[in-house]
């Protein structure tokens, strides 16, 4: 299926597979990429050192495009952008909106920038300052997120840019990247459904979790780290949103002190990155902290499978999802899908009726 998104980033299906912290790592990546879409490596979790690795062992996989997520206000985002452009990766996505000077920076080395939004403002302001393509993520999404259904988010950027929008936030079939399609998107981006693959390295247990749960287990919770964060409800999410704000406080410089020890970045680093975090939106110093945090409660969960201690980042989808299809197998059956739902479409709007 060939789509503006295809056509920008030379992958065979108008597919992405989202940049995912601790999930979306090189398997998963190289696995999707062979099957024809576009998988991101998420970087925010990684050092720099363990992105390049991650990189190259994506590239020793798999001759197929493949991208990049980071967090635009990192403190060392432009060694990370460096990184990309040796390396020749196809796609740079961000968590947050790049600058503009990052954005050109990009540009001139070749590389496609794919900012993630939440609101239309957001992808007006990228679109104008250079964004080939914008991922727009509905409030249905896994992770932080919105409180702006992809419904409605989708077609409002939809009309609002003149560069290729790709619709996340609720999707796991065909039914639905047709759905995105009529909206106007270029294509579809998943995250959980990646997740529930058998190509993810998510430890079974914790897939176990996830296909176990219905659409009313996902909930939206700031007791993580202070902003929206859309995730399977658990004991520990209960735990954390009852603990008063004095143990949460001392919980998240505990586990902050762990994610240091484990990542090797420096305080110093993670204060910078906590006041990049800071800076512009309503967050308290009590929230900075909590939020350096949440890397540490994703990964006990993703990586070690301590689904009591950890948490688990889902998009409501979760509740529909019920199998562990291989990345091939789960691209295949959206393109299947996707050309059965739009054989009933049009069959749908035939005047015989046939
Ligand atoms: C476990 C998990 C971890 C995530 N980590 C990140 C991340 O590190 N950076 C990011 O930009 N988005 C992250 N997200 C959001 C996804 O990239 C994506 O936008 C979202 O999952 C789409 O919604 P869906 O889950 O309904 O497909 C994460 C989502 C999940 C489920």
């Amino acid at each position: 299926m060939r789509t503006a998104l295809t056509d920008l980033v030379g992958v065979r299906h108008p597919v992405v597979q989202t940049g995912m912290g601790w999930v979306a790592g090189p398997r998963l990546v190289s696995a999707t990429a062979r099957a024809g879409a576009l998988g991101i490596l998420a970087s925010a979790t990684m050092t720099a050192e363990q992105l390049r690795t991650a990189v190259r062992e994506v590239k020793s996989r798999t001759d197929e495009p493949f991208g990049v997520n980071l967090r635009a206000d990192a403190g060392d985002a432009r060694e990370r952008v460096r990184i990309i452009v040796d390396e020749g990766v196809k796609v740079a996505s961000f968590a947050l909106a790049p600058s503009k000077d990052l954005i050109a920076e990009l540009k001139d080395s070749g590389v496609v920038v794919i900012p993630s939004i939440g609101a239309r403002r957001h992808a007006e302001k990228v679109a104008a300052w250079g964004a080939d393509a914008v991922i727009v993520q509905g409030g249905e999404g896994g992770g932080h997120t919105g409180d702006v259904a992809t419904t409605v988010l989708l077609p409002q950027v939809a009309d609002a840019v003149d560069i290729p929008v790709i619709a996340a936030g609720g999707f796991h079939d065909g039914r639905g990247l047709v759905a995105a399609l009529a909206y106007g998107a270029a294509g579809i981006a998943m995250g959980t459904r990646f997740l529930l693959t058998s190509d993810s390295t998510v430890p079974d247990a914790v897939k176990a979790c996830y296909l176990a749960a219905g659409v009313k287990d996902v909930t939206v919770t700031t007791a993580v780290d202070g902003l929206p964060h859309r995730m399977l409800r658990t004991e520990m999410v209960a735990a954390l949103e009852n603990a008063g704000r004095i143990r949460a406080l001392a919980q998240a410089v505990r586990r902050a002190a762990g994610f240091r020890r484990i990542s090797k970045i420096g305080w110093s680093r993670m204060v910078r990155d906590g006041l990049a975090m800071k800076h512009g939106k309503d967050l308290s110093w009590s929230q900075v902290l909590l939020a350096a945090n949440t890397p540490m409660l994703l990964k006990a969960s993703m990586v070690d499978g301590r689904t009591d201690l950890g948490v688990m980042a889902s998009g409501q989808v979760a509740g529909l999802i019920e199998d562990l299809p291989s990345c091939a197998e789960l691209v295949e059956r959206v393109m299947e899908e996707a050309y059965t739902a739009l054989g009933a479409v049009s069959g749908a709007m035939s005047p015989s009726g046939d």
